[in-house]
């Protein structure tokens, strides 16, 4: 993985705010500052984010929007599956609900892209179906779970044919593709007319201060930091990112899953799956924490949304290919 830099080095470029709330204790992190450009720091969405610390008042890293592709590919090296592992471990299906729309479909051939270990394939047995994704490791699993066809390809170049898709589907993706308006302009790309977009992103907790609450004792208990995106409006305004890229909402939905926390294997496989630049993905769970968190909560809501959109027929003229 990529050396981070050094936080001090935006010390100059940080807002009064941030200081304010380092100084009562928290953890500033910087997710994703754009260093060496003149020795600008060019904030974006996920700049400055606040999260309680295990280390109070300190600053754990400073992450350049380059480093999460050399995260990420490291990340599901080392754990492939794991998303599909953590929904399994759910109440009802995730997969089900967001293969619902799909279903419906008739002929056409779903994309699925990033399809990780391709938990969506069971659901969707009826249809030409083909799953895209940049990680061997993930294709692997999937493979060993007889799913296919499997492509390995990056979701910034995909190898399909323009206009040969029947849908799309995202899972658990669009938050993390980088860049994402060159995602975005692939997915419109390979959509024939009127093919459906289905994404799965995970959504705020909204006003659930207990869930909140849970969540904050689980992650100081484990010493982590909140989970992190590349594309964190992708997961928080997915509707308004789509909107800007050329598509129309036509559904949107959100619903809250509960991940049990019954026994410190399932506090591991929760830890496991939290996108955390600051620890190398080779790292494992000491048995220790893992078993401090499950003391620590007996279940965490898991808030998702699935928003199903369409390529506007004429796409709006701010929408610019990079
Ligand atoms: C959170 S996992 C979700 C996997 C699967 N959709 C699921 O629900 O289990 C994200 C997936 O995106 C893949 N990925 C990340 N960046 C990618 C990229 N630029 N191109 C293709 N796949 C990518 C990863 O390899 C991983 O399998």
């Amino acid at each position: 993985m990529a050396e981070v830099p050094s936080a001090r080095m935006f010390v100059p470029c940080e807002p009064v705010w941030q200081m304010l709330v380092r100084a009562a204790g928290h953890t500033v992190q910087y997710s994703a500052c754009v260093l060496g450009r003149g020795g600008e720091c060019q904030p974006d969405d996920t700049f400055g984010r606040v999260f309680p610390s295990a280390a109070p008042g300190h600053v754990v890293s400073v992450g350049e929007r380059e480093d999460w592709r050399g995260y990420l590919t490291a990340f599901h090296a080392h754990r492939p599956g794991v998303t599909e592992r953590v929904f399994a471990r759910l109440e009802s299906d995730p997969y089900e609900w967001v293969t619902a729309p799909l279903r419906e479909l008739g002929s056409g051939l779903v994309v699925d892209l990033a399809c990780g270990s391709a938990p969506t394939r069971p659901w969707l047995r009826e249809c030409r179906w083909v799953g895209v994704d940049g990680s061997a490791e993930e294709l692997a699993a999937a493979a060993v779970a007889g799913r296919g066809p499997l492509v390995r390809a990056r979701a910034d170049a995909l190898p399909v044919t323009t206009g040969a898709v029947g849908a799309v589907c995202a899972v658990m993706a669009l938050p993390l593709l980088t860049p994402l308006p060159v995602v975005l302009d692939e997915i419109r790309r390979v959509l024939r007319p009127g093919g459906p977009l289905v994404a799965l992103v995970p959504a705020r907790l909204g006003l659930d201060p207990r869930g909140l609450f849970a969540w904050l004792r689980a992650l100081r208990a484990a010493g982590v930091a909140a989970p992190r995106w590349p594309n964190p409006r992708a997961r928080e305004h997915l509707g308004g990112v789509l909107g800007r890229a050329g598509f129309e909402v036509l559904d949107s939905e959100r619903r809250v899953f509960s991940f049990p926390l019954e026994s410190p294997e399932d506090a591991a496989l929760l830890l496991q799956s939290l996108y955390d630049p600051a620890r190398p993905p080779s790292r494992p769970t000491d048995p220790h924490v893992a078993a401090t968190v499950a003391e620590s909560v007996r279940a965490l809501p898991m808030p998702l949304r699935r928003v199903v959109a369409r390529p506007q027929a004429r796409v709006p003229s701010h929408v610019v290919s990079p």
